[in-house]
């Protein structure tokens, strides 16, 4: 590998090193996401360049107008002086349902589904509840790579979490893997993002129906992240009551909670507002155990009554008029959500390419027997250098993106690249700065 003396990059090292010294960054190949975003905003006013932005999962899509519209009319109403139900108002409770019948073929009584503040409070409400069921297991299995603030929120839980990489586990060789470790009896709860953030393996049909029957035999409940719902774009997931339907667990088993994000599907990331669906076999359940930190042990109530009145008493009212507003209009098929976000695929197809042209090449590039899919995130890996030297290096480039070493990958030779925030009047200078980093590092 050439060293620096010997490239000629755009930004200097001595801008780099200044800016990440000023912030406190130790290394550029293992900082957090929000270290980088501190980095290259520093970079960017300073050295007077416009970076290809890959590194951060921001939505680069205005939000639904539908939404933004039902919100003002509500605040208008005067919802921001009361209180809303922790549970969520009527009609929003309705729409989830029917949106989880018409888009997954899932039957959900409206009682399940639950407002929360994002899908991040539907995660951490849902460690809250989900690993006190029983008093000898309460660890959760991450089927990795995967968005490292789900690790963060255990860690700040103090509860316990395993993790392995799927990538050599896929198809029928995830049975025995998930054996190994769910026959010694600790874990309580399995979490996975679908498509995945941040390799978009997205699961098929066998794995998830290998994840559900192994939730039967361990009496484990999946904690499917749906935060890119509907976006693997190999399938037409768009029309209402009409298959194909977003793949799930729930067609395996009943012991499901879902966290359907809204920042994504309708660009509705900053008004925090997600979706918290437990099956109604859960729901109903009554676990002993859990009357030692709850006022009931029907796993519905406390999940309510319990975790989500202590953890912030319900979901912005006016957001929830919002969200109810989008998805009625999703469910009765007079808006096409999945024809707006497509637009993410359609960059991401641009994108790889100019990376594989120049050198670099998919890290996680196979669902199975398929390619992946192209949508919100990629992988990426150049010959000859790890992730953290890769990052390193691209940042003097002008381009910026996340080693995937801090997502529980195994190929810790990669990086995620994000498309959203990058426009398409940048896709000229991406091929010319990918084309210079490659004559500098052949
Ligand atoms: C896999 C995954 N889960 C959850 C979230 C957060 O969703 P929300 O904005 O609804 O809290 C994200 C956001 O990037 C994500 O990538």
């Amino acid at each position: 590998m050439k060293s620096f003396d010997q490239i000629t990059p755009p930004v200097s090292q001595a801008t780099v090193e200044g800016i990440r010294k000023r912030n406190n960054i130790g290394d550029i190949g293992t900082a957090s996401i929000r270290e980088i975003k501190k980095l290259v905003d520093e970079i960017e006013s300073e050295a007077g360049i416009r970076f290809i932005r890959m590194e951060m999962g921001i939505p680069g899509i205005p939000a639904a107008e539908i939404g933004v519209k039902a919100e003002i009319a509500a605040l208008e109403r005067g919802v921001a002086a009361i209180y809303p139900d922790i549970h969520g108002i009527a009609p929003l409770k309705t729409e989830i349902s029917r949106f989880v019948k018409n888009f997954m073929n899932i039957d959900v009584s409206p009682v399940g589904c639950l407002p929360t503040v994002g899908s991040m409070q539907g995660a951490f409400a849902s460690f809250l509840t989900v690993n006190r069921l029983y008093e000898n297991k309460g660890t959760t299995l991450f089927i990795d790579p995967g968005f490292p603030v789900h690790k963060q929120q255990l860690k700040v839980l103090n509860q316990p979490f395993e993790s392995f990489d799927v990538y050599n586990y896929r198809g029928e060789k995830l049975r025995s893997k998930l054996e190994s470790i769910l026959s010694k009896g600790h874990i309580s709860s399995i979490l996975y993002s679908n498509p995945n953030n941040p390799s978009w393996i997205c699961f098929t049909d066998e794995e998830l129906s290998i994840i559900g029957e192994m939730a039967n035999k361990y009496k484990i409940v999946v904690l499917e992240d749906l935060a890119y719902f509907a976006m693997d774009f190999r399938k037409d997931l768009s029309k209402p009551g009409t298959p194909p339907f977003q793949a799930s667990v729930a067609n395996y088993t009943d012991n499901w909670v879902l966290f359907i994000s809204s920042s994504k599907a309708f660009s509705y990331a900053g008004q925090r507002i997600g979706m918290l669906v437990i099956s109604d076999n859960l729901f109903n359940t009554s676990f002993p155990y859990l009357k030692n930190f709850y006022s009931s042990e029907s796993f519905g109530h406390a999940m309510i009554f319990g975790t989500l009145y202590a953890l912030s008493s319900g979901t912005s009212h006016s957001a929830q008029y919002a969200l109810a507003a989008i998805l009625k209009e999703v469910n009765d098929g007079n808006f096409d959500f999945v024809e707006v976000v497509k637009e993410y695929g359609k960059k991401a197809q641009i994108m790889k390419k100019l990376f594989t042209d120049n050198g670099f090449y998919m890290v996680y590039d196979k669902d199975v027997d398929q390619p992946i899919a192209d949508g919100f995130y990629f992988t990426i890996a150049y010959p000859g250098m790890d992730g953290q030297e890769l990052i390193r290096r691209l940042v003097h480039y002008g381009i910026s993106a996340i080693s995937l070493a801090i997502t529980g990958s195994e190929r810790t030779e990669g990086l995620r690249a994000c498309v959203s925030l990058v426009k398409r009047d940048q896709f000229p200078d991406l091929e010319e700065r990918l084309k210079k980093f490659h004559r500098d590092h052949q």
